[in-house]
């Protein structure tokens, strides 16, 4: 019976659509919240900081950006021990924990996975990621009176977005202006913060989406002239036979 877990919310994208486009200005935000939020405690290990170039940073901006904001795992080449140092355009964005048991020790023992790819690998897609991050509630009465142990153990949390109901993610976004937006931006709200992350996350899983939709399109313009010319000539061949 699954009338506890909810279906994602209706939400819409830029990039929805085969017209779909990514808005740059949305998904530098997104970043951003991606930076002061996420990487506390999740990763993006397929995407390098040269790639922030594809959504409008400068080179330069990169170069800064990476060094600036960002340490990655290495190993120190006179004490041969692991230590950290600032991020070049080249590297990829670090997992904060230096592994699994270290991650798992720190939220309740569940893992939080890499966000890279989590757009395609959750059903539900971004409206699914939308949901749970905007999803958080207190049980339902109804819920508990009917299933008393779905109350949340200790380190867990309510969203019926999530298959479990319970999750091991505390709420990230929890106020607005919980992250400053430059000028020209709209509102911080959670919905507005939660949908760049969102919008950031499905252009971390699918960089190429543009072109592959123009791609697409392409397509459909060059088949459908080839049909209306193989007609043409269909009739032209036949065109004396009785
Ligand atoms: C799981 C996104 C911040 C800890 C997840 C999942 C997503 C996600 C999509 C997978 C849910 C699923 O399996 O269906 C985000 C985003 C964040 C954020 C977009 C920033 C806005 C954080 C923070 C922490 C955290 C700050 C640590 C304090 C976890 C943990 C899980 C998880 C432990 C695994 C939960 C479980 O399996 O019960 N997160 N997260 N996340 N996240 Fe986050």
């Amino acid at each position: 019976e699954y009338k506890y877990h909810l279906e994602p919310k209706e939400v819409d994208f830029s990039s929805d659509g085969p017209f779909g486009r990514f808005d740059d200005a949305q998904l530098q935000r997104g970043y951003q919240v991606y930076r002061e939020v996420c990487a506390a405690c999740h990763g993006l290990q397929y995407v390098a900081f040269r790639n922030l170039e594809e959504i409008g940073y400068t080179p330069e901006q990169v170069k800064s950006l990476a060094a600036n904001e960002w340490e990655v795992p290495t190993i120190d080449p006179e004490l041969g021990e692991e230590t950290t140092r600032a991020a070049i355009p080249s590297d990829t964005f670090p997992n904060p924990y230096p592994n699994a048991i270290a991650a798992r020790a720190a939220n309740n023992n569940a893992y939080p996975p890499d966000l890279s790819l989590i757009v395609k690998a959750r059903e539900g897609g971004a409206p699914y990621i939308y949901s749970l991050l905007t999803g958080y509630q207190e049980p339902s009465k109804k819920l508990l009176a009917e299933f008393p142990s779905a109350a949340p153990g200790t380190g867990l949390y309510h969203n019926p977005y999530f298959a479990n109901l319970n999750i091991a993610m505390p709420p990230p976004i929890t106020s607005d202006g919980q992250v400053t937006y430059g000028e020209g931006a709209p509102e911080a709200t959670v919905e507005q913060m939660a949908k760049d992350v969102t919008a950031f996350l499905i252009w971390t899983a699918e960089p190429r989406m543009e072109s592959r939709k123009r791609a697409g399109i392409a397509i459909l313009i060059f088949l459908s002239i080839a049909t209306l010319l193989a007609f043409l000539a269909y009739r032209n061949v036949w065109a004396e036979a009785k």
